[in-house]
């Protein structure tokens, strides 16, 4: 049976329809949350990351803003935009697109973005704020894998979960979040001796190592529930001709376009799983729709006493 498909499309647009309603309410106070995108350059990739995440800002009525330093700008350069970002009390929430080119200081900059603003989570404060399991702003990514395996009703609590990918942005975080919900996590990467059997052991299995297609069905156990959190260009018709063997219509969409999307799990994987998401379409629309959660949340702690008050002014009218 061929796996159910978990799509993102459609849970993150259900995010989205809430938080509208939040934002309005919000506004009524008189408080429209802002976010501030800093992007660095010009990786294209990045470019069409901060369009998506600023026209998301303008569907829910979020105030938004676009800041694009050039890719030969310094680590101290770079720190005094982010400090002046800080100092703007209309701006809720900051995000720093990576990569940063070579010449930049990375850690040194997402230290300097305040913590009550730090929508990507990146800050230290807020990596030791998970850790110890309290309240803060959690990264976008695993923060959206966890409200859709939520929203798609699939147990967490003493299931095994799988993460192949140990990145400081989606690997370590959810593990993170996946041993709070009580399951029993192991993380993988490059080094893990005997990946596809520690991966066969899953019953949820996540792939987050930016492979193209890395992960074939041998990798699954037969009805386990599979996130796929990569997305890569495929761009080689020969590697197209055999990821897609067995799916027409996403051959023909690549002999169209001359690429194609695909995710860090292979296509024919969905034979397998039990549940899949689809890439693109899968995790993607959720890390959107957190950055907007996490712009409200931010907005609402950092004004949350004033705003609480005078909604419910507005209320009592
Ligand atoms: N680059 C890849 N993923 C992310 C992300 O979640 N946030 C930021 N700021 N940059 C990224």
């Amino acid at each position: 049976m061929p796996a159910r498909i978990l799509s993102g499309t459609e849970i993150g647009q259900q995010i989205q329809a809430e938080l509208r309603q939040e934002i309005e309410t919000l506004k009524q106070a008189g408080v429209t949350p802002g976010l501030a995108a800093v992007l660095v350059g010009d990786n294209p990739a990045s470019h069409i990351y901060v369009r998506n995440k600023i026209r998301a800002c303008e569907a829910l009525g979020l105030y938004s803003e676009r800041l694009t330093p050039p890719a030969s700008i310094t680590t101290g350069e770079l720190i005094a935009e982010i400090e002046a970002l800080n100092r703007r009390p209309e701006i809720d929430a900051i995000l720093v697109q990576l990569p940063l080119p070579k010449q930049v200081d990375a850690q040194r900059v997402l230290l300097a973005v305040d913590p009550a603003k730090d929508v990507d989570g990146f800050h230290p404060i807020n990596v030791g704020a998970l850790v110890a399991n309290r309240p803060a702003l959690r990264p976008c990514t695993p923060a959206g894998v966890m409200e859709l395996l939520r929203r798609s009703g699939i147990p967490l609590e003493g299931q095994r979960a799988v993460i192949i990918g140990r990145s400081d942005i989606v690997g370590k975080p959810l593990a993170l979040l996946l041993m709070h919900a009580h399951a029993t996590v192991t993380v993988c990467h490059s080094r893990t001796r005997d990946l596809p059997g520690v991966a066969r052991t899953a019953d949820i299995l996540v792939a987050a190592m930016g492979r193209a297609a890395f992960v074939t069905p041998e990798f699954v156990r037969p009805g386990a529930t599979v996130i796929d959190v990569g997305i890569n260009r495929l761009e080689d018709p020969a590697a197209a001709e055999r990821l897609f063997a067995r799916h027409p219509e996403r051959l023909e969409e690549f002999r169209r376009k001359g690429s194609a999307l695909v995710g860090d799990v292979h296509p024919d994987v969905a034979d397998v799983a039990g549940a899949l998401t689809p890439a693109p379409g899968g995790v993607g629309p959720l890390t959107i729709a957190m950055l907007m959660a996490n712009t409200v949340q931010a907005a609402r702690a950092r004004r949350g006493q004033a705003v609480a008050a005078r909604a419910r002014v507005e209320a009592v009218r």
